[in-house]
């Protein structure tokens, strides 16, 4: 699954060219949001094959000429930036992302997230009060280093606010809006081993700056078939991201989340996955257990509130998978 990595070469935000300045207007407004998937099924149909289920997604992304410079991968040093991304909401990507950074950390590494949610859910599930005067909304902009707005929890967390909300609007009529979360990364590129970014249920502008600055997408899915839908429209996104703003990003792997072992729903729907997907569902699965609600409560992560539980055993066992590809 792992990529090679053009992630090397060092180049100042300076010569980060602006995207509108180098490459060709893509066919496609990216920043434009794209709505949570929540389409009703066809009527009549009793069960959906596995071609009609992924083709209703989204029509196919018009054809893009290949720019005729494509900017070079972020001066990110060493440090690798995963995105946890579904554009449909409740899928656990939150969840993720903080259980996953902290069986990171667990394993010894230097590990920080990032909330680029506007509804502040990782922020809140590490107990950090969500009405903050600076958040991530205030480093989109360049006003502030994204050093001022982490806060050291059980984890590093760049907090997020509801003025985020705000940020894909503010940014829209700037250069370089897609870059923005890459050059605020920079000046923290010595400090992380591993960046996990938690995105918002859309694929707005504020998942295009996750995407842009990214090595790898990770993507929850619940293992229900109607979450399954909107996935094509996820990788067209992606597409348009290579093509345009960073040739190097890729679905990393899909994660099932919330399988409830007990179905066969489940485990059709996890067939579906890997028929669609092959080789890039993870083999872990998230299992289905009110625990993962109960942790955020108490502003832990399923590591801290249950250390020796089955849920914990699963962001591990997921950990050393995503590390595994890591060369
Ligand atoms: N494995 C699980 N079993 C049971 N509940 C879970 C599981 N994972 C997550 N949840 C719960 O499901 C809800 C949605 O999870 P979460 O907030 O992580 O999803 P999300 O994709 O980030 O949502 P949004 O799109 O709104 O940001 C939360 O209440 C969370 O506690
Ligand atoms: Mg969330």
């Amino acid at each position: 699954m792992t990529q090679p990595d053009a992630n090397q070469a060092p180049v100042t935000t300076e010569e980060l060219p602006s995207v509108e300045s180098t490459v060709p207007a893509p066919q496609a407004d990216l920043s434009a949001p794209v709505e949570a998937t929540a389409t009703a099924p066809e009527e009549g149909a009793a069960r959906m094959s596995a071609s009609s289920m992924l083709s209703t997604a989204a029509p196919a992304a018009a054809p893009v000429a290949p720019p005729a410079l494509v900017p070079a991968q972020a001066p990110l040093g060493d440090m690798r930036v995963y995105v946890l991304a579904n554009q449909k909401g409740g899928v656990a990507k939150t969840t993720t992302t903080l259980n996953l950074a902290v069986a990171f950390a667990e394993a010894g590494h230097r590990v920080l997230c990032i909330d680029l949610d506007p509804q502040a859910n990782l922020t809140v599930s590490q107990g950090i009060e969500d009405d903050l005067p600076e958040s991530m909304y205030n480093v989109l902009l360049g006003q502030i280093p994204i050093k001022q707005i982490i806060q050291k929890c059980e984890i590093d967390v760049a907090v997020s606010s509801i003025d985020v909300a705000g940020a894909e609007l503010a940014l829209s009529s700037t250069i370089g809006r897609e870059r923005a979360l890459q050059r605020a990364l920079i000046p923290v590129k010595d400090d992380y081993d591993f960046v996990f970014i938690d995105t918002p249920p859309s694929l707005g502008l504020l998942t295009i700056n996750a995407f842009t600055a990214a090595h790898r997408v990770i993507v929850p899915v619940q293992c229900e078939y109607l979450s399954m839908r909107g996935l094509l429209q996820l990788e067209n996104t992606l597409e348009m991201v290579r093509e345009n703003l960073n040739p190097n990003v890729q679905i990393q792997g899909i994660v099932p989340t919330m399988v409830d072992t007990r179905t066969l729903h489940a485990q059709e729907a996890i067939e579906l996955l890997e028929e669609n997907f092959q080789g890039r569902v993870f083999r872990s699965r998230i299992n289905r257990t009110v625990r993962f609600a109960e942790a955020p409560v108490q502003g832990m992560s399923i590591m801290k509130y249950e250390p020796k539980g089955a849920a914990a055993k699963c962001y591990r066992d997921l950990a050393q998978e995503v590390m595994a590809d890591v060369q």
